[in-house]
């Protein structure tokens, strides 16, 4: 165990699979393959240092732009790991969630999600967040929308609202009352997002939730990425002073 103190969640846009491979001359989809061994690694290890919530960017709303080929072969790489997985939630007692839109995959995929979501329900260690066809902004869209839908039917509930203060009848919806519309509904938001591959930008990723999230960028390519890297990052987190727009 490392002498820090450890973000409770922990969220990283794994990034440069494809820089990794073209360094050596080989197909994207060989750097995605590395990537999953990565990741598959990175969990128990997340684990062990205590982290409670690891999220993993894994395909935004936007990667579909990217040649059949390459979705194909993610696609194929979910489908592969997808028990994989399973079993070593069940070793590991990690619980799988999956935010974004699944309703976009083939079926088949659909079900894995459901599938690894349910199976590991109960599972009282990590949770491990999958963010597959994710976009902050389609995430926020489909909150306002289910939210629209929970006002007509009458269902939202009422400590959701609050006025700016108690002479407000109605009051107004909080920021936390919104928050239980978003697929990240009962996950904390990250006190530290990574980000691979030197990129200087969210690329969409958790962009409500990342709003004072402490921000690390490595260089390291994310096949490359594993617990020295992470133990770093959290280092670099432990040497910030987090203000919340406090003094
Ligand atoms: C991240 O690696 C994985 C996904 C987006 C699925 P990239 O595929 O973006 O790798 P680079 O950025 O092209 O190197
Ligand atoms: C962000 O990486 C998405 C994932 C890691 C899944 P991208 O490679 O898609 O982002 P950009 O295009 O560099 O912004
Ligand atoms: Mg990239």
């Amino acid at each position: 165990m490392i002498n820090q103190n450890i973000p409770e969640s922990v969220a990283i846009i794994m990034d440069g699979n494809g820089r990794w491979a073209k360094k050596r001359g080989l197909p994207r989809t060989y750097g995605h393959k590395e990537g999953c061994k990565a990741i598959e690694a990175l969990i128990p290890e997340a684990g062990k240092l205590g982290i409670k919530y690891l999220t993993v960017y894994a395909f935004s709303t936007e990667n579909w732009k990217r040649s059949k080929e390459e979705v194909g072969a993610l696609m194929d790489l979910f489908r592969f790991y997808a028990l994989r997985l399973l079993k070593a939630s069940k070793e590991n007692n990690v619980r799988i969630k999956l935010i974004g839109d699944r309703r976009k995959f083939p079926s088949d995929i659909i079900d894995s999600i459901n599938m690894l979501e349910a199976e590991t329900a109960e599972n009282t260690g990590l949770t491990f967040v999958i963010a597959a066809n994710y976009g902050g902004r389609d995430e926020i869209r489909r909150a306002a929308a289910r939210y629209a839908k929970a006002l007509q039917e009458g269902t939202v509930p009422k400590e959701a609202f609050a006025g700016p203060d108690a002479k407000v009848p109605e009051g107004e919806l909080t920021e936390e009352g919104f928050a239980a519309y978003l697929d990240t509904a009962d996950i904390p938001d990250p006190d530290l997002v990574i980000r691979t591959s030197g990129e200087l930008r969210l690329s969409n990723f958790l962009v409500w939730q990342a709003a004072y999230s402490e921000i690390v960028i490595t260089d390291t390519l994310w096949p490359d990425f594993n617990k020295d890297e992470l133990v770093k990052c959290i280092e670099e987190y432990n040497g910030r002073s987090r203000r919340f727009g406090g003094v």
